[in-house]
C-alpha cells in the first residue's frame, strides 16, 4: 500500500502532521514522519515562547531542525504560530505596553520569524484563537492594548514580512456551523472588506469520536465561498480510554467524515493530524481519561482510522 503522502501528492493535497523536533532523534518517529506526510507543522517549536523567550533574544534551534528535516524530505511547512495568547512568554503576556510599543513588539516578532523562513514556510497561522468559546474576542494582551484591529494589523505585518506566504487565522470548535464559527465567518468578511490580507482559515479539528458536527462540509464550503483557502490544521479525534475495537471503528468512520468533507470542497487544500502517533499526542496530557486520537497507534501500527484516511485520498 502506498503511503498517505503519495496519494495526497497525486491530487495536490496537503497531508500533514504536527512534529516535535526533539522527537526526530527517534529513528521510527523520523521514518514515519518522513514516509507518510507531505507537510509538517511545528507542534511547539515555532511558538513565541520558544522562538523569542526574552525581548530580542531569538532561539531557532528547534524550529530550524524541523525546517531542515522538511526540506530533506520534500515536505511543505505550515508555520504555527505568530500571534497567540497562549505559550506566550511572560514579558509579552504580562507586559504593560502602549499601542505603539506593542505594535513594535509584534512587528519585530513577525518580521524576524517569517523573514528567517521566507521561501521555506509556505503558509502561516498568523493569528491563533482570537475568539473564545463565547464567540467574543478573547481577552489577551493583544486585544486589551490594540482592540480587535490587532488581527488586521498582524495580517498586514505578515504580508509585508513574506509577500509570498499564505496567511491564515486558526481556531478550534469552528469545524461545524455554530456561534463561534459564525463569529469567524463575520470576522473573515470584515477583514476582507477592509482589505486585510487574509488568505485562509484553519479549522483545528480537535474532535471527539462519535460527536462530530454533521455540517463540517457546509462550514468549509461557506468559507471557501468567501474566496478563502481552508485547511484542517490540527486534526485528532479522541476517545475515552481504554481502546476497544468498536471505538476504533467509530473513530474510523469519523476520520472518513472529516477527510471527505475537506476533499469535497475545492478550496479545502489539506488536512494535518496533530501528532505522528498516539504515543506523541497532546490528548492524554490535556484531556483526562481520553486518548488514542490519531490514525497511527503508539507502536507505529496503522489503525482503522489510518485506512479511512488512505481510502479517502
Ligand atoms: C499543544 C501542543 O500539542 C502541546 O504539546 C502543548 O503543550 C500545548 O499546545 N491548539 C493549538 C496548538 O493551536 O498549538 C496546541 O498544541 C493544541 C491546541
Amino acid at each position: 500500500q502506498p503511503p498517505l503522502r503519495d496519494l495526497a501528492d497525486q491530487q495536490g493535497f496537503r497531508m500533514g502532521a504536527a512534529v516535535a523536533s526533539h522527537l526526530l532523534d527517534d529513528a521510527d518517529y523520523r521514518r514515519t514522519a518522513a514516509a507518510e506526510f507531505n507537510s509538517v507543522t511545528h507542534e511547539n517549536d515555532l511558538k513565541w515562547e520558544s522562538v523569542q523567550p526574552q525581548p530580542g533574544q531569538y532561539s531557532w534551534s528547534g524550529a530550524d531542525r524541523l525546517v531542515e528535516f522538511a526540506e530533506q524530505n520534500g515536505q511543505q511547512i505550515h508555520g504555527h504560530t505568530l500571534v497567540w495568547h497562549s505559550q506566550l512568554p511572560s514579558w509579552v503576556e504580562n507586559g504593560s505596553f502602549t499601542p505603539a510599543e506593542l505594535t513594535q513588539v509584534m512587528e519585530d516578532h513577525i518580521d524576524t520569524t517569517m523573514g528567517r523562513y521566507r521561501g521555506q514556510i509556505q503558509t502561516w497561522d498568523v493569528v491563533n484563537e482570537p475568539i473564545g468559546d463565547d464567540a467574543q474576542f478573547r481577552n489577551s494582551v493583544f486585544h486589551r492594548v490594540l482592540g480587535e484591529d490587532f488581527i488586521a494589523q498582524s495580517l498586514h505585518m505578515a504580508r509585508a514580512a513574506d509577500p509570498d506566504a499564505t496567511l491564515f487565522i486558526n481556531d478550534y470548535n469552528i469545524d461545524g456551523i455554530n456561534a463561534k464559527s459564525d463569529a469567524y465567518y463575520e470576522l473573515a468578511q470584515d477583514l476582507l472588506a477592509q482589505g486585510a490580507p487574509l488568505d485562509g482559515i484553519g479549522l483545528q479539528g480537535h474532535l471527539i469520536s462519535g460527536q462530530l458536527p454533521q455540517d463540517i462540509q457546509q462550514n468549509i464550503q461557506r468559507f471557501a465561498d468567501l474566496g478563502l483557502e481552508v485547511m484542517i490544521t490540527e486534526l485528532d479525534i479522541r476517545m475515552t480510554m481504554p481502546v476497544t475495537q468498536q471505538k476504533l471503528e467509530q473513530q474510523a468512520r469519523d476520520y472518513t467524515q472529516v477527510m471527505d468533507a475537506c476533499l469535497a470542497v475545492s478550496g479545502c487544500s489539506g488536512v494535518t493530524v496533530w501528532g505522528v502517533t498516539d504515543a506523541h499526542s497532546w490528548v492524554p496530557d490535556h484531556f483526562t481519561g481520553e486518548g488514542a486520537a490519531l490514525p497511527i497507534d503508539e507502536n507505529y501500527q496503522p489503525k482503522p482510522a489510518y485506512w479511512s484516511v488512505h481510502e479517502a485520498l
